[in-house]
This record gives C-alpha cells, structure tokens and sequence, in this order.
C-alpha cells in the first residue's frame, strides 16, 4: 500500500488495521517491519497520500477500492485443522464491508487465499448489498520479504483476477489503471479470478519445492562426498532449471511458504486428487526433515552431547534483511538444542530479545537463553558457532578473534553456506556447511 501511495499521486491510501498498537508503530518514528528502502517511502508519503488509522468504518465508506490485507494462518481448530486456512478473519472483513459501505465497491483479496473464496466473499457481501454492487477482485501478492520493496517496484508481473463480465472486466481495468502508474503493461497480468486465486498458492509451492529439492540433494551430498553448491551450480546452467532459489540451507521459513502448500495440500484432498497432495505434502516433510537434522548433526558432531555447552546461534530471522521470524528455522533447531539441555546465546541484528523468547515459548526469566547485543559476545566461552541467517554482517566478522574466546574444539556449523570454510579451517575451526561432504 505504501508502494502504491508513493506511486500514484492522485489516490489517496488508508490503511486500515484493528491493531491499535500496529498502528501505532506505523505513525510512529520506528515503524514495525524492517525491510530495507520501507522507512523513506513511508516517511515520504505518510500524512501526504499514506495514513495509517483504526477508523475502519471511515476507510470504507470513503473508500472505492478495499484491499483486503488480512491474516490467513493455517487453521488450528476443526475441519481442515493443520492444512486448511482460517478464513475467519478475511469473513469478518467481508461481513464489515457488507455493513458499512454506502455506495458500491471494488474489494480486492490481497491476501492469500485458497482457489475460490471469492466466491464466499461475494456471496456475504451479496446477501447484505442493499443495492450496492460489489465487484471482486484477486490481486495475490508475490514480494518476497527483504527485497519487498525492490520487488514492488519492479515486479516480474501484477496479477489481477476478476469476473469476466462487463461489471468484473471494468473493475480489473480500474485496478490495472492504479497499478499501470508505475509498472508496464505488459507485466500487468489478467485471468480470471479462479486462476488468480490458484496462481499464488502454486508459485509458492514451485519455489518452496526447488529449495526442498536441493535440501534433499544436500543430505546426499553430505553421505557422498559431493558438494551441494557445485551440483546446485552445475544444474543452475541449465537454461529449463534456472539458477535461482537452488541455495541449501537449513531449511525454509516465513509465515507464508508452508501455509500455502498446506492449504494447497488441503484443497487437492478436498477437490478428490490425494495423489497431487501426496506429493506437494512431501516438500513440507522434507523441510522438517532439514531443520531437525541440521539440529542431530550439530548433536552428533559435539561428541553426542550439548549439555550444558554454550551455543551461540547468529541469526533468528527467517532471512535476512527483515525482522520477521515466522517459522523460522532457528526456532525449531534453538527448541531441539534447547531439549538437548544446551545454552543457547542467540544474536541477531534486527529481531528483538521479547520476540525470540515468544517463538521459543520462554518467560522473560527463563535462563535457557540469553540474547546478545554481538556476535562476539554471543561466542564468547561457546563450544560452537551455528549460523542459521544470511545476514550479510556475518561475513565481515573477526573469526580469528572469535575462534581465540571459544571453548577448544571450536566448532562452526554454517547453516547457510555463507563462509568460506576453508579459511575458518586454516583458523583452527571444526567447520562445516550443508552438504557439503
Ligand atoms: N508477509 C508476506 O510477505 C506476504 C506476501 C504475500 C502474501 N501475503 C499474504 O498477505 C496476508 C497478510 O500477511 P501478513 O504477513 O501481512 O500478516 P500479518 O498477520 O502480519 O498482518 C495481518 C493484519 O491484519 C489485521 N487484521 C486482522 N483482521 C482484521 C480485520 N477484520 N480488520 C482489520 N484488520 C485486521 C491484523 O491485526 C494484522 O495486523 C496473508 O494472507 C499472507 O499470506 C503475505
């Protein structure tokens, strides 16, 4: 929204949230997202063409598009429970909108939905419409967190699903209008909306399956002597595979990438094709299978046993250049070394001490972890080092110094593939990467 405020002078955007506090932090000097270039874009448009309100009621009546933003978290109650998604607060927006709007409106799925909502949507805001004419629309949102805003300034393609009637092809034309101030036309995308809808869940699921492919190769690699970045690499040439999103790690994270493949594993079961969500179902399995065996491996390696060992982890986000941790795979590797009874210090550059201890379910008093304000204080007297975000500060630290205030062997578990392990070897470093055999 800020991109389009920023963009499109001649509109005015509202952005609207029952989260006083998120608000807040929006109008406030420290806004509540990280993502590089955000603030100045914000900043530059905010009390000008941006305004950040809980006036729900307001926004909507003035309002002749509503995008709707809002949370779709895998369900974790009744029918579908684990897989599908929770549809109730995407419900409660639609049913807001029924009651509030005067005249008629373009409301728009920003979130990620499962393949014909829609329809329920406008079915709610049909029954209440008092002559109103609502218009649906699926515009899915494809930025990835930590190039958000690169990615919204030059996105591969906007895409738009609506109606094919008169009234549905008149609203995809307004919508393609806001987003035809900045991005060419030929990446503004028109399908229908079930298409739309469909679109976003398997781009997903194409791009978490590439990193659970090479994940699988990874584990290979590891019992085989071959090395994960050069067959990565060596595969990465070929013009039908790409080289992008072929990087092993830990494993993937973010609020998105397994909620959408579990709600897309849900609606193959629910549409009659188990086999198609057998498969999709595999790449979360292999995802889980990475970030716990990464954990048994640092296990293994230090003599079977952590207890008691001070482990400094470097890197709690999900990835890096943003603060935002869902499903990141440091919370389950910290929560497996932590049942393992080690200490675990954690330091990273952007997520703050009270959301870590949310993730890990820890009291503020629990001693289990401490946060560090450095790396070098994180790794002081640790047995070993494991880097589990890219952050690009963890290339330019001292490891000589690091090595000399760690406790001998010094073990260094790169979990991103982000150091020369060579060099850490030369320093006297137990060092190993992913898949690396
Ligand atoms: N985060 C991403 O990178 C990303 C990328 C593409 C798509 N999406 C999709 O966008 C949607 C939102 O994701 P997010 O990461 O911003 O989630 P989020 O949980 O960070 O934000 C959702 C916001 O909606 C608010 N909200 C809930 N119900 C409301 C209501 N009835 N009225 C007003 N506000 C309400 C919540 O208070 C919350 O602040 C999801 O469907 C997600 O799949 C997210």
């Amino acid at each position: 929204m800020a991109m389009i405020a920023h963009k499109c002078k001649g509109h005015t955007v509202t952005v609207v949230d029952i989260n006083q506090a998120r608000i807040d932090a929006w109008n406030s000097e420290e806004l509540p997202i990280f993502e590089p270039g955000l603030d100045e874009i914000v900043k530059g448009c905010r009390g000008k063409t941006l305004f950040f309100s809980t006036d729900i009621d307001t926004a909507i009546r003035e309002a002749d598009i509503i995008f709707m933003s809002v949370n779709t978290p895998t369900k974790t109650y009744g029918v579908g429970a684990g897989r599908a998604a929770d549809l109730r607060y995407i419900e409660k927006c639609a049913r807001k909108i029924a009651e509030v709007a005067e005249d008629d409106k373009i409301v728009v799925e920003k979130s990620t939905l499962p393949v014909r909502t829609a329809e329920s949507i406008k079915r709610i805001l049909e029954s209440n419409s008092k002559g109103r004419k609502f218009q649906v629309l699926s515009n899915p949102e494809f930025l990835a967190e930590g190039t958000a805003v690169a990615d919204l300034e030059n996105p591969d393609r906007v895409l738009i699903g609506g109606d094919q009637t008169p009234d549905g092809l008149a609203a995809i034309q307004k919508l393609v209008d806001v987003y035809a101030e900045w991005v060419p036309a030929e990446n503004i995308l028109t399908t229908n909306v079930w298409s739309s809808e469909l679109s976003k869940l398997t781009a997903n699921a194409f791009l978490a399956q590439r990193i659970s492919s090479i994940n699988a190769i990874s584990a290979l690699c590891e019992a085989t002597g071959a090395n994960v970045d050069e067959v990565a690499h060596a595969i990465g040439t070929d013009s039908r595979i790409g080289p992008k999103f072929l990087k092993s790690s830990v494993g993937f994270g973010g609020s998105c990438f397994q909620k959408d493949i579990l709600n897309l594993v849900y609606l193959c079961d629910h549409f009659g094709v188990p086999e198609a969500a057998t498969y999709w179902n595999g790449v979360i399995e292999m995802n889980d299978f990475q970030k716990h065996r990464f954990a048994r491996r640092v296990v293994s390696t230090m003599f079977n046993t952590v207890s008691d060992k001070k482990i400094a982890v470097l890197g709690f986000a999900f990835k890096k250049d943003t603060n935002d941790t869902r499903e990141s795979a440091a919370i389950y590797i910290c929560k497996d070394l932590l049942d393992e009874q080690a200490n675990v210090a954690i330091y990273d550059p952007k997520v703050p001490e009270a959301q870590m201890r949310r993730d890990l379910g820890l009291s503020e008093s629990d001693t289990s972890i401490t946060v560090c304000a450095d790396a070098y204080e994180a790794t002081k007297d640790a047995h070993a080092v494991l880097i589990l975000t890219e952050w690009d500060e963890f290339t330019a630290l001292d490891f000589k110094k690091i090595h000399d205030h760690m406790n001998l062997p010094a073990f260094l578990f790169d979990g991103r593939n982000l150091l020369d392990l060579d060099a850490l070897r030369k320093i006297g470093f137990e060092a190993s990467g992913i898949g690396r055999g």
